[in-house]
């Protein structure tokens, strides 16, 4: 029987393992799958396990993935593609689905270079991988990231605070933006609008004029100040070449309570966002994706991405869907302002 290997490469996102349990029931009887531990580094090692019906049961919910997942570069390391080759001869798999995001499905898309064939599945709580109109992870993320906002709504309300609220986003602000709408946020701060923190306190300010004793900020993780240029990252970059980023919130807490003598307090929401079960959407979607992407396997249609285009799953090719991040619409931004101050 025709093996197909799989594997999560970038960071974990609610609903991997669903995407996993739709492979192999898909798959069952016609191929057999064989799981990648830890991403790409599992495919260059040869560290796999068989998957089937009984070892993938009971996953659609399930958080995480069962694979295990890394930021492992195969283009990093002396003759990486040469020997992703060579485990999938020696194990007898002739192709992979890879789901991931950018970092994960470049290396997808290179690998196809060196006549590896690879279907993609469009992963990541960003949103902002092209060719998609959604990536599976994100819709949970936004609820995560409502929920919390609801939460410190009640506390900024009784404090009379202004709340900052940090949620994930390197390059795009979909997850600020559609959890800042959900949830009345004041401002969304994201990293295709670089902010000024005046403009900010001057809404805060007109708001309190206006009888209001709180506000919300929410911030996206990648946004940046007008004036001051950079991403807020720590030290050091992975194996594709990102900072980690995080702690913006820390500096506009400042910077509003400084300004305007309100009490500011900032929240990061990071990894939370990531974690736990996902949303029937997602569920849904993850699904989905699973299922069409054997079929782009049973159908040779290599060096594509399997991709939602309104309400159809449809095939992209990979070198599309990673041309450039798929940034914000600008009239949902103009459309959340509507309720800014
Ligand atoms: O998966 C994308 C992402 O969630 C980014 O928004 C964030 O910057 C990054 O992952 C964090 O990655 P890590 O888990 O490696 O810190």
């Amino acid at each position: 029987m025709e093996r197909v290997g799989i594997l999560t490469g970038g960071g974990d996102c609610p609903g991997l393992n669903a995407v996993i349990r739709a492979v192999v029931r898909r798959a069952a009887g016609e191929r057999e799958v064989l799981g990648f531990r830890n991403g790409w580094a599992g495919v260059l090692e040869g560290d796999a396990l068989p998957l089937d019906l009984d070892n993938t049961r009971g996953l659609l919910h399930r958080g995480g993935t069962i694979l295990g997942t890394s930021r492992t570069n195969p283009f990093k390391e002396n003759g990486g593609a040469e020997r992703i080759a060579a485990t999938m001869e020696a194990n007898g798999v002739g192709s992979l689905i890879a789901i991931g995001g950018e970092d994960t499905l470049g290396v997808a898309r290179r690998l196809g270079e060196h006549g590896i064939d690879v279907v993609g599945v469009p992963k990541t709580i960003d949103n902002d991988l092209a060719g998609t109109d959604f990536t599976f992870g994100f819709h949970t993320a936004v609820q995560i990231a409502t929920d919390a906002i609801d939460r410190l709504h009640t506390t900024a309300e009784s404090h009379n605070r202004v709340m900052v609220v940090e949620v994930m986003g390197r390059h795009a602000g979909w997850i600020a933006v559609y959890s800042g709408m959900a949830g009345g946020a004041d401002s969304i701060l994201v990293p295709e609008r670089p902010f000024d923190v005046d403009e900010v306190c001057d809404r805060i300010r007109r708001r309190h004029s206006a009888g209001h004793s709180f506000s919300i900020v929410v911030v996206s993780e990648g946004a940046t100040p007008r004036d001051g240029g950079e991403t807020h990252a720590g030290a050091g970059t992975d194996a594709f070449g990102h900072a980690r980023l995080g702690g913006i919130a820390v500096d506009l807490e400042r910077g509003i309570e400084e300004r305007t003598g309100y009490e500011s307090r900032m929240t990061i929401l990071g990894h939370v966002q990531r974690g736990g079960t996902p949303t029937a959407f997602d569920r849904v979607l993850a699904t989905r994706f699973g299922v069409a992407a054997v079929d782009a396997v049973a159908a040779g249609e290599f060096g594509r991405m399997v991709a939602l285009h309104g309400t159809e799953i449809t095939r992209v090719p990979l070198e599309d869907a990673l041309a450039a991040p798929k940034l914000l619409d600008p009239s949902l931004y103009e459309t959340a302002e509507v309720f800014f101050g």
